[in-house]
């Protein structure tokens, strides 16, 4: 059956956003990401969430606005890191859209974020090794996803490619 609506998953710093536009314009789709509609639903920043109410709202929040978009058609979704991780994200995750984990290795993305200030969980996990064991949590759900694509050496560019090559899309 064709595609109407793709999920990206992975981990802070894989590339989720930046190849999300990306696929989305080529397959003709709209994009959405998960932080910007918060960021936009709330009118404050992910680190101001954080600071001022803490992680369980955001992850509330991270909730609702994908209920509020589960059923959108030809919808490219960039899906916080954390968001796959609560069941009931999940199951809507798996029965809405194609779910892609954008697999980098962890060494890259550490290079990729550790010096990104606009990251609250690096002050909950502000050691590399601390970042990791929560790498390592989630990994076992990333990989539950639909299609897995090994995207430590390829670009943006490449990525989206290799995820249009992996299923047919409704486009
Ligand atoms: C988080 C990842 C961030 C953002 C928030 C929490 C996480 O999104 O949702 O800071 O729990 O991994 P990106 O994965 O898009 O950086």
């Amino acid at each position: 059956m064709p595609v109407k609506n793709v999920a990206l998953l992975g981990f802070m710093g894989c590339g989720k956003t930046t190849v999300g536009r990306l696929l989305a314009k080529k397959l003709g789709f709209s994009f959405l990401d998960t932080d910007s509609l918060i960021e936009e639903k709330s009118g404050l920043s992910i680190p101001q969430i954080f600071e001022l109410f803490g992680e369980e709202h955001f992850r509330n929040l991270e909730g609702q606005v994908l209920k509020e978009v589960m059923f959108r058609e030809k919808l490219v979704l960039s899906t916080g890191g954390g968001l796959p991780v609560k069941d009931e994200n999940w199951e809507i995750l798996k029965k809405r859209f194609l779910t892609v984990f954008i697999e980098v290795p962890f060494e890259i993305l550490w290079k990729r974020i550790a010096s990104d200030s606009g990251r609250p969980l690096l002050r909950r996990y502000p050691r590399k090794e601390l970042l990791k064991g929560l790498y390592l949590e989630r990994l076992s759900r990333y990989r539950q996803a639909d299609v897995i694509i090994s995207a430590g050496r390829l670009t943006p560019e490449e990525i989206a490619e290799a995820i249009i090559k992996h299923a047919q899309f409704d486009c």
